[in-house]
């Protein structure tokens, strides 16, 4: 009888350790990376998702922002999240544009004529089947879409038309469907990464940036310029990435927690920018810059051009892309 009560009790120890093991949270401290300063919209979505985070798993999980490159430049932080040696990473889809060409479809010029029709194009369904080429293609597993503002330039010298910009210096972010569009216009496209724009553009190593309206004011680009012209002319998407072998690694409930607060996350950045995008303009329009509202007639026939470019290079997707607003 004693046996058999020992039996039983060493039966029911092992079910009931068991059962702790499967519930049990594998407590992870996860590290995210970003370009954009502390102050932008990007990394106080991160820093919130990350407080978020520890708070549904009662601390099990913590997220350390990387801010302003300190982990490396995109393309060496995308290199980082492929190998597992970075957990997470919100990057513009600049980057990845760089790898998957049909995401350069969302760099369509005036496909979206402002942030509320690019946040409707990132939230639409076929912005979210294209995050499935992602795991295949390179390495990552994309959670949802965020974005900054619409693009803008800002010029040291007055510019009355694109014969203005012909052969100037104009800084772009890093990726080929803003090259091959600035290539088309006739200004000498400039690749540069963020934290290097405010020197260059204030000591003429530039003559003018491709730009959104909330940088130009908090990042004072507009103390070296003399034009600001908004002319809306594309969206700039960003994308939340979890590294594959790190999402891969992870038990099926984490996955879901994290999937969840992070898509959340993004998507209040979008809202944000639909939200502040007015008054970004205000505060560039209270400083010392002409502002000229401007629209797609202003360069001509760049935008077909761009067009007729990434029709083919987009490998479908930009045909694909435009059904989404219909
Ligand atoms: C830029 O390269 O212009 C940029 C990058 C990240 C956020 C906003 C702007």
């Amino acid at each position: 009888m004693f046996r058999k009560l020992q039996k039983f009790m060493a039966l029911t120890l092992t079910l009931l350790l068991a059962a702790g093991a499967n519930t049990m949270v594998q407590a992870r401290d996860f590290r995210l990376g970003l370009i954009t300063p502390p102050p932008h919209v990007w990394t106080k979505a991160a820093i919130a998702f990350g407080e978020e985070l520890s708070q549904e798993t009662d601390g099990a999980h913590t997220v350390a922002v990387f801010p302003s490159r300190q982990l490396g430049n995109e393309a060496q932080m995308m290199q980082l999240l492929q190998t597992g040696g970075l957990d997470m990473a919100f990057l513009t889809m600049a980057e990845v544009s760089n790898r998957i060409p049909q995401f350069g479809a969302f760099y369509a010029p005036y496909l979206a004529a402002d942030v509320n029709q690019a946040g409707a194009l990132l939230r639409s369904k076929v912005a979210e089947n294209m995050l499935a080429l992602l795991p295949e293609r390179a390495g990552v597993v994309g959670i949802g879409y965020g974005m900054a503002g619409m693009r803008q330039i800002a010029s040291r010298d007055a510019v009355g038309s694109t014969a203005d910009l012909a052969g100037k210096k104009l800084r772009i972010t890093p990726f080929e469907p803003i090259k091959d569009f600035y290539n088309e216009v006739g200004a000498a496209a400039t690749p540069m990464p963020l934290p290097s724009v405010y020197d260059a553009l204030a000591n003429g190593q530039v003559d003018a940036i491709d730009m959104d309206l909330e940088l130009i004011w908090k990042l004072k680009y507009h103390e070296h310029s003399s034009d600001v012209l908004v002319t809306n002319h594309m969206m700039f998407p960003m994308i939340g990435l979890v590294s594959a072998q790190v999402w891969n690694s992870l038990a099926e409930s984490d996955q879901d927690v994290i999937g969840k607060l992070m898509a959340k996350h993004l998507d209040s950045v979008i809202d944000t920018y639909i939200e502040l995008e007015p008054s970004f303009l205000e505060e560039v329009k209270k400083t010392d810059v002409n502002v000229r509202m401007l629209d797609a007639s202003f360069f001509g026939e760049a935008a077909q051009g761009w067009t007729e470019i990434w029709a083919d290079k987009s490998e479908g997707a930009l045909a694909e892309l435009k059904t989404a607003l219909e």
